[in-house]
């Protein structure tokens, strides 16, 4: 097989982005992803604003691919197809994308392919480690929280995950409460290490039960309980703040580590001669996290690995590295395409 080149479009979340490689599966590598954030327009909602982000992703996508092109050293011409992102995510930041890559499509007679933003996320260590099928998958970020079983470009299994808020939006929400900046993981992570975690026991919610899934929405009710337990008046004394953060990150990295304990159990049965595990999503940037999931996975002797950051957090390298893996399959899409919000593995 010959190498191809793919252009790749990302708007499913508050990213716009624009990527361009040159590969075929498992051996491609990126030659540009450009990556254009939103944070500074929702910053004053406190969240993500899906109009907002919409009408911001029509207007960046169009300068994002021509910034990948010129990065990338190439033109339109010279790309052999192209790839974007068809959900699951705020709908309105999907169809920008969509649309976008229909016309590029159109204009240029390229085949046009469509990819699931989770499938993205899940086969990024092949593209950044060239790691064989299969191996196990913890998706963590502000949207996401998922175990999958990677068997193929299109096979994968969710052994279970959040039943409620994912644990970057938790680690957000805390921020919030606490009055530290956003994103929150960043700012929680720096204050727990000031902290003591022991301090204040919050809940390791569903541990007790069987399963991979988890629940974190119920750790911000705790938090916001024991913040005002502590709280003098209307302020939160600083040693307070950083323990309630570190005490909060703790049973985060505990509920973590035991359900991708039992996840990876899971997987081991079915594939003992392939013990791997992958994180992806912005939430694997934490130390904490990260260095439990070493932990335990030399303790079982499995392969840990972990894109790099860049490529962890949303990008539209990952989309065009999926729509590589999907059009080696032989798969392409047409103008019927659909943007849709809700889209399963
Ligand atoms: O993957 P990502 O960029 O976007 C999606 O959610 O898809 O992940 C962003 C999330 C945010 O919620 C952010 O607070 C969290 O990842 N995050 C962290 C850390 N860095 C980013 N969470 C915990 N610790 C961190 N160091
Ligand atoms: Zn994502």
């Amino acid at each position: 097989t010959q190498d191809l080149i793919f252009l790749g479009i990302e708007s499913s979340c508050d990213d716009t982005g624009a990527a361009v490689l040159r590969g075929q599966p498992g051996t491609a590598h990126v030659l540009s992803s450009v990556v254009v954030g939103q944070n500074d327009l929702h910053a004053a909602f406190g969240g993500v604003v899906p109009e907002i982000a919409a009408r911001a992703h029509a207007e960046k996508l169009d300068t994002c691919v021509i910034e990948a092109l010129a990065q990338a050293g190439l033109t339109l011409a010279q790309v052999d197809a192209i790839a974007v992102t068809a959900g699951p995510g705020l709908i309105g930041g999907v169809l920008s994308g969509v649309m976008c890559a229909k016309g590029l499509a159109v204009a240029t007679g390229k085949p046009l392919i469509g990819v699931n933003h989770l499938a993205g996320h899940a086969l990024t260590p092949r593209l950044t480690d060239g790691i064989a099928f299969p191996y196990l998958m913890l998706l963590v970020s502000g949207g996401h929280c998922q175990f999958l079983m990677v068997r193929g470009p299109q096979d994968f299994t969710r052994l279970g995950g959040t039943i409620d808020d994912a644990p970057g939006e938790a680690f957000d929400k805390t921020a919030r409460l606490l009055a530290l900046p956003q994103p929150g993981g960043p700012s929680v992570e720096a204050e727990a290490l000031k902290g003591d975690p022991k301090r204040f026991p919050f809940p390791r919610p569903l541990l007790d039960r069987e399963g991979c899934d988890m629940s974190f929405s119920g750790l911000k009710t705790a938090l916001l309980r024991t913040r005002d337990s502590v709280m003098d008046g209307d302020a939160l004394r600083i040693g307070d703040r950083a323990d309630l953060c570190a005490g909060f990150q703790a049973a985060v990295v505990d509920v973590l580590r035991e359900k991708t304990r039992r996840a990876l159990a899971l997987y081991l049965a079915e594939s003992p001669a392939q013990p791997t595990l992958a994180v992806a999503g912005g939430v694997a940037a934490n130390t904490a996290i990260r260095t439990a999931l070493m932990d335990l996975c030399a303790e079982t002797g499995t392969t840990f690995t972990a894109p790099p950051l860049a490529l962890c957090t949303d990008n539209a390298a990952m989309i065009a590295y999926a729509g590589i893996e999907r059009f080696a399959l032989g798969e392409v899409d047409d103008m019927t395409l659909m943007a849709r919000p809700r889209w399963p593995l």
